[in-house]
């Protein structure tokens, strides 16, 4: 509000009530009413605002593929049925599953406890024949077993697939491709499919007899 005197403001020659009424509103008629008032933003903000709003919405609905935890590409557009579900390297899989179950029994170095549990390092059943270590996962092994010269038997290995804890057929591959390449190992993965046709074949059985496996090839 203005402090200076308004110069258009004529001081009324009488005081008369009707004078001083007069006076008031020739002065607030007059008043410039721009110093120390506020104003009006710009209008541009307001459209750069709604712009702004309009892009981050309009983003989100096409690249955060709906804030799905199974999606990773950003790119993939939400309901294509496009979407790109992550893949695990069996390897790093098959780790993580040897470390929540075989690594209580067959240790963490996969040299086994000698007299109870055999060794998969070096073993001529987990490098040999897939079709025999997918059935001790699938149905489990009763021995006397021989692993690299030493004689096992006192305690039996547990089914973990369809014998046992259900593990599903991606399982059981990764967690055999795992032992095959680790512990010096060096023998080729266990694929799924593989898992798949033989659990189809054999169905569920008794854990196995070493000799029996022996006779498949
Ligand atoms: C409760 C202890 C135990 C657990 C858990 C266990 N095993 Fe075994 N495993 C054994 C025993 C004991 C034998 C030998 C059985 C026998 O002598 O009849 C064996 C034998 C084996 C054999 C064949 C012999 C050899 O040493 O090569 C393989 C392969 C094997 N286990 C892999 C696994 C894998 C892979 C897992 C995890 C998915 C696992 N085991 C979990 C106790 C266990």
């Amino acid at each position: 509000m203005s402090s200076q005197p308004d110069p258009k403001f004529t001081p009324p020659q009488s005081f008369s009530d009707g004078g001083l009424l007069h006076a008031h509103e020739e002065s607030v008629a007059h008043r410039t009413d721009d110093r120390g008032s506020y104003k009006l933003l710009p209008l541009a903000l307001l459209f750069a605002f709604s712009g702004l709003i309009f892009f981050g919405g309009t983003y989100l609905n096409l690249f955060s593929g709906h804030f799905d935890p199974k999606i990773f590409d950003e790119r993939a557009l939400p309901h294509s049925g496009q979407v790109e579900v992550a893949k695990l390297d069996p390897v790093v899989y098959g780790k993580k599953l040897y470390e929540s179950l075989c690594i209580n029994c067959h240790q963490p170095t996969g040299l086994g406890v000698p007299g109870a549990f055999p060794p998969l390092a070096g073993s001529e059943w987990v490098n040999g024949p897939q079709e025999r270590i997918i059935r001790i996962l699938e149905h489990g092994l009763q021995g006397p077993l021989t692993v690299k010269g030493s004689n096992f038997g006192a305690v039996p290995m547990p089914a973990v697939g369809v014998g046992g804890a259900g593990w599903s057929d991606d399982k059981i591959a990764a967690v055999l491709t795992y032992v095959r390449q680790a512990f010096g190992n060096n023998s080729p993965a266990v694929t799924e499919e593989k898992v798949t046709e033989i659990r189809n074949q054999v169905g569920t059985h008794a854990p196995w007899a070493p000799a029996d496996l022996l006779k498949i090839q």
